[in-house]
């Protein structure tokens, strides 16, 4: 039965980066896959989930199966951090239901949203994370696009994104990044998610939001200011959370599905569908991650310490951003100041895919064919490469 499967092409993100693992030139850089690298190239573990870690080594008495829904003190820490504490209220009109990292997230609110409405139509940024159609279309939904980047203004084209999501109807979602818009970086203004509350409240439709980088934009309230905004005036919204990038927890796969609902009765149905999913698709989440997230989250120090490391490094990405868009327009007398202005890991260049690939094989720069960077990729010893190697192709 096998033998009448065909190879398949690699992932567009992890192919790239297994091509650069391949490549011999000893000078290449990998600006493709999204994590956080320091100064000297690696992807830290924060000093409070080290001790978080340590802790647990020491204190766990079991590896018995977390409950589905997964860990309780997880569960809570996470629906404050992501609506915090006045809009959380006692919390009984949300639904929190632990996932192997934001894609579990994406599955488990994809599988309620297909149950709550099966012929619903997901809207999406144009352009979006790769792997948003392919993760929420095996569940059968299905998709239309917005207008969202303007390769031209380098930034958001709220005009043509208002315009396309007045085809979103009543039974529809849209589906927005909370911050640092992947791969774009360009967020929308919280003017801009103030209007799109408004179209959502005239029009019917529901906003799925997909949080990976709460946290590495501005600060982890400004990052969320826009979907609280929504879960105040909406009464609704679906949350897919992850604790990958904002607590380093990327191997551990720790996220969270939230569902923000009208009253208690909506949050008891989403949290048996949602259950009644992950039952389905992976039956308990993994333990690790939640357990060490759920302890850096409501111990006093080890949230201090977490706090201050991701402001720094968030800071430090907004550096890297400052000197390269600097760098970049002086050396080319062209414009580069919208990396500056735009937040988090990723950012467009602006080059064409025959520039991008042609740098992949004459200077062993890898970034994606649509020139999406990882800024926090950079660092003192790769920047003036990355920016000669760019500026020759200018
Ligand atoms: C926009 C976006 N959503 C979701 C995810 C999923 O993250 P996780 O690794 O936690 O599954 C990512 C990861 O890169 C992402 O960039």
């Amino acid at each position: 039965m096998l033998e009448q499967l065909s190879v398949l092409s690699p992932d567009p993100i992890l192919g790239l980066a297994a091509e650069c693992r391949a490549d011999p030139n000893p000078n290449k850089i990998d600006l493709t896959v999204g994590i956080y690298m320091d100064e000297a190239g690696v992807c830290p573990v924060f000093q409070a989930v080290r001790q978080a870690q340590e802790q647990l080594v020491a204190d766990e008495i079991t590896k018995a199966y977390l409950p589905a829904a997964g860990d309780a003190a997880y569960l809570s820490a996470m629906k404050s951090l992501v609506f915090g504490e006045v809009l959380a209220g006692d919390g009984a009109n949300i639904t929190a239901i632990q996932t192997p990292g934001g894609c579990g997230a994406l599955r488990i609110a994809s599988e309620v949203l297909a149950a709550a409405a099966p012929d619903a139509t997901v809207w999406i940024s144009n352009p979006t994370w790769p792997v948003h159609i392919p993760l929420m279309g095996s569940v059968g939904l299905k998709f239309k696009t917005y207008r969202y980047y303007d390769p031209v203004s380098h930034g958001v084209d709220f005009d043509g994104m208002a315009s396309d999501l007045k085809g979103a109807k009543k039974g529809d979602v849209v589906l927005l990044h909370g911050c640092c818009h992947n791969p774009s970086g360009a967020d929308l203004t919280l003017e801009q998610w103030g209007h799109i509350a408004d179209m959502a409240l005239t029009q019917g439709f529901t906003v799925l939001v997909d949080l990976a980088y709460q946290g590495m934009g501005t600060d982890l309230e400004a990052d969320v200011a826009g979907l609280r905004l929504l879960a105040n005036r909406l009464g609704e919204l679906i949350v897919a959370a992850s604790c990958s990038k904002n607590l380093g927890l990327y191997r551990e796969r720790t996220g969270v599905a939230l569902f923000f609902g009208r009253n208690a009765q909506v949050a008891e149905a989403t949290h048996s569908h949602g259950l009644g999913a992950a039952r389905r698709v992976y039956s308990m989440p993994p333990a690790h991650g939640a357990l060490l997230a759920g302890r850096v989250l409501s111990d006093p120090t080890l949230r201090a310490s977490w706090e201050l490391e991701l402001q720094e490094i968030c800071a430090r990405m907004i550096d890297l951003r400052t000197q390269l868009s600097a760098k970049l327009s002086e050396k080319t007398n062209q414009d580069f100041s919208f990396i500056s202005k735009e937040k988090g890991m990723f950012s467009f260049l602006g080059l064409s895919v025959e520039q991008a690939r042609g740098l992949r094989k004459e200077r062993g720069l890898y970034m994606l064919d649509s020139s999406r960077i990882n800024v926090a990729a950079l660092n003192q010893q790769n920047m003036d490469i990355v920016i000669d190697a760019v500026a020759s192709v200018l």
